[in-house]
Order: structure tokens, then C-alpha cells, then sequence
């Protein structure tokens, strides 16, 4: 693994060895045990071009519990502003010899462009509705430690699977992983490529909804798309959004997730986001920082 741009692009080993690395640095960060500064000295720079709140916070807290120092580059007061071009920055950029770049942005690719321009590793932090590996990698963690596996889990991803980088990572790598991937969403929500084989499609929630052990809502990404083909947001939660009515269709212990941020009363119900049991939201959230110090050190120390 000289890169994390995609999960097409990890071996199974990798993810393997990111999974379990993970694991050990849960275990230390939950028990307050010390851990190893494996990236003393290194500069991790965070280039996010879009917002973020977990994903950028959680890369910088991984980063800094491993030693490294984090340079959290800011677009609005960069030279981008003076017109200066996404090449001529990352050239700039590399000059300063970061041990990893961590990039975000709107461009389909915008990633593995960066990787071909550097010689340190690049990590995708979302690229436009391609690819969000370490999301789909903490989900796949969080999953793992609540139910113990993913083979032979039944797992629907439900919302707007068009514009989801994080459902096409998840796509990906939990049928990898051996699960059983349902999607649901209405058809103009639903990805113009075909599905990869066996993963089933669905249009109601009535329908997708039975037998699934994870639940995983997703945001309506207005930014991606032209908003007036939206219902409106009472419109679309009446018929997609997860309610405990809703949730109660699947198995009796199935378990929510979101990759976050949340638009509460669209996509998902209050009572269900705060189920002190069946909501792993915050575990989510949580488990950002070990997979990605994980991801980190396997790829700056490889
Ligand atoms: N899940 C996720 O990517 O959240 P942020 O946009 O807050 O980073």
C-alpha cells in the first residue's frame, strides 16, 4: 500500500492489516494506555478543499496521538484565492517534503492526481461521489465490533446513493467483506452505473428494510445535484427517512449507522440518531481516530 485513494486499490491484506492495526489502537486509546509515537517528527499536511468536521479532526487527532506534526492547510486564506492553479499549489505543497498528504476535494480523482505529482503518500479524505475509503474503513471497524463480524451480514445503504462517496466506498468494501449489501432509494437517487453484482436494489424502505442487521442512512447531498429535483424534506422523510417505526422492520437487533453530518428530520428520525443501543453514530465517530492513525502509520512507516 503506497497510497489510500480507494478501497479498489487496497489488497486484502492491507485491509487486513489496517483492521487489526486499528484494533490495537482502540484497545490503547480506551484503556489509556501509552502508544508508541511511530510518527515522531513527521509532517502530515491536511488539504481539505471542501468542509469537513470528522474527517479532518479525527486524521489531525490521529496524527498527533502518534507524534506526528499536522500542518491544516487552509483554502480561504491560501493563494487558490489569488487564481493560482490546483497544480501549482500541490507543487508547492510538496516542496516542503510532508511524510503524507491527506486531501479532500470536490474533483472526481482529484486523489490519485495528487499521487502522481508527490513522492509521499496521499490519502483521500473524500473525492467528489467517487470514493471515501477511511470512512468505509471505520464503518467496516465499527460494524466488526458490534456484531462481532461482517460475513453473512445483511447491511442496507439507504438515501441518496447517486452522490454518496461514502456508499460507493461501503459498496465496495463491505461486499469484500462478505456481506450482503441491500441499497434503497428512490430512482432518481440511485447511482446511472449499474450496481456491482449482488448488490440488491430497492425502492421502499417497506421493502428493503426486512431481514437487514445494519441500518446505514445517508445525507441528501444537494451540493451534488440539481436540488429541484428533490421532494421537499418532509416530503422525502415521510417516505425514506428512518423513523423506530421504520427500524423496527429489520431484525430485532439491528443496529443504525451515519457516516455523518446528520440532517435530522430528512434522512433520520431524532429518537432514532440518539438510541442509546441501536444507533453506533458516535461509535462512528469514534472509531475514526484508530482506523486512520492505522492508515497513517502503515503508510508513512511502510
Ligand atoms: N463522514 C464525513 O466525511 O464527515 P465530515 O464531512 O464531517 O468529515
Amino acid at each position: 500500500m503506497k497510497h489510500c485513494t480507494g478501497i479498489q486499490n487496497l489488497s486484502d491484506a492491507d485491509i487486513d492489516a489496517i483492521l487489526s492495526r486499528a484494533q490495537t489502537y482502540a484497545d490503547q486509546i480506551n484503556a489509556g494506555q501509552p502508544i508508541t509515537p511511530s510518527l515522531n517528527g513527521r509532517i502530515v499536511m491536511n488539504l481539505f478543499f471542501e468542509n469537513s468536521t470528522r474527517t479532518r479532526t479525527s486524521f489531525e487527532t490521529a496524527a498527533l496521538r502518534l507524534g506526528a506534526n499536522v500542518i491544516n492547510w487552509d483554502v480561504e486564506s491560501s493563494s487558490i484565492k489569488k487564481n493560482e492553479s490546483f497544480s501549482d499549489t500541490i507543487q508547492t505543497l510538496a516542496e516542503y517534503d510532508p511524510d503524507a498528504i491527506i486531501i479532500r476535494h470536490s474533483e472526481y480523482g482529484a486523489p490519485d492526481y495528487v499521487a502522481s505529482m508527490v513522492k509521499c503518500p496521499v490519502i483521500n479524505a473524500g473525492d467528489s461521489w467517487r470514493e471515501h475509503p477511511t470512512q468505509a474503513l471505520l464503518d467496516a471497524f465499527t460494524i466488526r465490533q458490534a456484531k462481532g463480524r461482517i460475513e453473512g451480514l445483511t447491511i442496507a445503504i439507504c438515501g441518496d446513493i447517486a452522490h454518496s462517496r461514502v456508499a460507493a466506498s461501503n459498496m465496495a468494501l463491505l461486499t469484500r467483506l462478505g456481506a450482503k449489501v441491500r441499497v434503497i432509494a428512490p430512482d432518481f437517487l440511485m447511482p446511472e452505473k449499474p450496481l456491482a453484482a449482488g448488490i440488491e436494489k430497492f425502492t421502499s424502505m417497506d421493502a428493503g428494510l426486512p431481514g437487514c442487521d445494519i441500518v446505514m442512512m445517508l445525507r441528501n447531498q444537494k451540493e451534488r445535484m440539481d436540488p429541484s429535483r428533490m421532494p421537499s424534506d418532509i416530503a422525502f422523510f415521510n417516505q425514506y427517512g428512518l423513523t423506530i417505526d421504520r427500524l423496527d422492520l429489520a431484525k430485532p437487533d439491528a443496529c443504525v449507522m451515519h457516516p455523518g453530518p446528520m440532517n435530522r428530520g430528512v434522512e433520520i428520525a431524532d429518537d432514532v440518531a440518539d438510541d442509546p443501543t441501536r444507533s453506533l453514530i458516535l461509535k462512528q465517530v469514534r472509531n475514526g481516530v484508530p482506523v486512520r492513525m492505522a492508515v497513517l502509520d502503515l503508510l508513512i512507516n511502510r
